[in-house]
């Protein structure tokens, strides 16, 4: 089947079962051209929570899809890629956390990054994404922060907001703590006049070279912000899309796949293998076979709700 006739497909699918298809800037560009929206993760969560379809297909990797399950247990969720998993989710244990509570029993705050297992979520005290995690801590009335999964955006949380005190779990995203200051050193060289902005899955030393750090959303509109012509952009290369259509007269680098090349002699760096699991054709057969769905036990959902819920409200 040509693309333009799987695009038409999934168009008439979509009709057929009330379904919305929502997609993270990290899939593919033709995923992203045909969603009905995308976003960035604190985006999709609460968007879903929005919408009054039948049928939501999550056109990202597992626990964005089991997120919005959790937030709408009435809704098919559809995961197009099933083996989409994020390996930083599993990167938690339920023990580590009981551990920690009984360590400090009275105040103490598990605060679970969303790119997080659907267990993990159900174990914690608050959700946060990388877009809202400064704003929904510093609003927490509890002095010890246990932070989980990530090791990064922790440090950088903790910095925001020095009056808590942080306990690290040592969990880390692939695709953003494998970037060094070297790496990035080599690309400033070739456009130094280019604002660097910085996702906060990166380790310290490399966020200490930003212009600015936020979530891929963030990163998105603070180019909006700016007068410069040129931009380096260090988080997963999936951005790029919707930084052209929104920014067509901008020019974007991008960490390039071998050191001291140039980003546009050859492909790129940071890719995320899973969220390009998601595929035009995947969405499609999603659509047509109405799976995977995602199915979780009505007491994982309520637990896990209960801090989702609490991040959307404490992000207000
Ligand atoms: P955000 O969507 O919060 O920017 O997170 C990036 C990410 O790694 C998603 O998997
Ligand atoms: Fe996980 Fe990193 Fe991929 Fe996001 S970019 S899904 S955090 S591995």
């Amino acid at each position: 089947m040509t693309n333009e006739k799987m695009v038409a497909e999934i168009q008439r699918l979509k009709h057929e079962r009330d379904a919305v298809i929502m997609a993270h800037y990290y899939v593919p560009a033709e995923v992203q051209d045909i969603a009905d929206f995308i976003g960035d993760s604190f985006f999709l969560s609460k968007k879903g929570t929005e919408l009054s379809c039948r049928t939501i297909v999550l056109a990202g990797v597992r626990f964005m899809a089991e997120s919005c399950k959790v937030l709408n247990p009435e809704k098919t969720v559809l995961l197009p890629a099933s083996d989409a998993d994020c390996p930083m989710a599993h990167m938690a244990t339920v023990e580590k956390i009981r551990e920690q509570r009984k360590l400090h029993p009275d105040n103490l705050a598990v605060v679970c990054y969303v790119n997080s297992t659907v267990e993990i979520k159900a174990e914690s005290d608050v959700c946060v994404t990388s877009a809202n995690a400064v704003k929904v801590v510093s609003r927490l009335k509890e002095h010890y922060i246990y932070f989980v999964p990530d090791q990064n955006l922790a440090h950088y949380v903790a910095e925001q907001v020095p009056d808590k005190e942080f306990i690290f779990n040592d969990g880390y995203c692939h695709v953003h703590h494998g970037v060094s200051v070297d790496d990035l050193k080599e690309l400033k060289a070739f456009y130094p006049e280019a604002p660097v902005l910085i996702h906060p899955e990166c380790r310290k030393e490399v966020l200490d070279l930003a212009d600015h750090i936020g979530s891929t959303s963030g990163i998105i509109n603070f180019v909006g912000t700016s007068d410069a012509k040129e931009f380096i952009i260090i988080t997963e290369c999936g951005v790029e899309s919707e930084l052209k259509k929104r920014y067509p007269d901008r020019v974007f680098h991008f960490l390039p796949m071998e050191r001291g090349k140039k980003d546009t002699e050859g492909g790129y760096a940071m890719v995320c293998p899973n969220m390009k699991k998601v595929v035009l054709e995947r969405v499609y057969n999603a659509l047509k076979n109405n799976e995977e769905q995602i199915v979780l036990t009505d007491d994982l959902m309520a637990r896990a709700a209960a801090p989702m819920e609490k991040m959307l409200d404490l992000s207000k």
